[in-house]
């Protein structure tokens, strides 16, 4: 495969921050999570966090013209000419749009949209113990994935924090949100032949297996 452009699809806490973590080891692709780019950006105070804030809190989308600018710019950069992994967008037909425009006026596409699937209640029990680090995003489970050191990232040393929409309330408006605007894309990638489908109630360590194994299928049947 000339290109890896990966967009990963899935409910809040089915694991795609964890495994963006893995695939990015294993295939070196610039990593972009606009879930991690806003919460930068409230962090910072800078005008889009000023924007996103209130729709973060409340579990809502932000406005789709917010973001689409943000992975423009990413896509201009020049780092995502020979690949991308593409976390939390596209989340409405609105973006998957917008992305397709994007990459067809520079002659590419998304190569796979990566859907991870987790029921309502196992999303809830993994949203309730996640821990992120200040720092890089890094992201653990209490129970499920703990760090070595209580707190603290294995991988850079900073300090885990709980998201602030991770609260049961926003958990549960983010999820209603979910199968209202981001659902319909499992069919609108379907159409296009791009998904693929990973059970995410597995192991991290299965669920990465199983992406790897696909994305090496994909490469053999572009090479034949
Ligand atoms: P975003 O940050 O994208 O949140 P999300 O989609 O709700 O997804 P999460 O990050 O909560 O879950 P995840 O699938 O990454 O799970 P994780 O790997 O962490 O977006 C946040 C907000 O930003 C949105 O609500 C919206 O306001 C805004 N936003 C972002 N993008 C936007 C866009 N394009 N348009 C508009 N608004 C946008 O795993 C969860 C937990 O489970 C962890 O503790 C982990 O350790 C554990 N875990 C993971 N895998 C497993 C496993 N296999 N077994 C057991 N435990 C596991
Ligand atoms: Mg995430």
């Amino acid at each position: 495969m000339t290109e890896r452009n990966l967009v990963l699809l899935g409910p809040p806490g089915a694991g795609k921050g964890t495994q963006a973590e893995r695939l990015v080891d294993d295939f070196g692709l610039p990593y972009y999570s606009t879930g991690n780019i806003l919460r930068d950006a409230v962090e910072n105070g800078t005008e889009l966090g000023r924007k996103a804030k209130e729709f973060m809190d409340a579990g809502e989308l932000v406005p789709d013209d917010l973001i689409t600018n943000v992975i423009a710019e990413r896509l201009d950069s020049g780092d995502a000419d020979d690949g991308f992994l593409l976390d939390g967008f596209p989340r409405t037909i609105g973006q998957a749009e917008m992305l397709e425009g994007a990459l067809g006026e520079r002659n590419r596409k998304v190569t796979a949209a990566l859907l991870i699937e987790a029921p309502d209640e196992e999303v809830v029990r993994r949203l309730s113990g996640r821990r992120q680090c200040v720092k890089n995003g890094h992201v653990y489970h209490v129970e499920f994935d703990p760090p070595k050191n209580e707190g603290v990232c294995d991988q850079d040393g900073s300090r885990l924090e709980q998201r602030d929409d991770d609260k049961p309330e926003t958990v549960q408006k983010r999820l209603a949100v979910y199968h209202e605007q981001t659902e319909p894309l499992i069919l609108w990638y379907g159409e296009r032949g791009l998904l693929r489908r990973f059970d995410g109630t597995r192991t991290p360590e299965e669920v990465n297996s199983h992406i790897r194994a696909t994305l090496a299928t994909l490469a053999l049947e572009d090479e034949i």
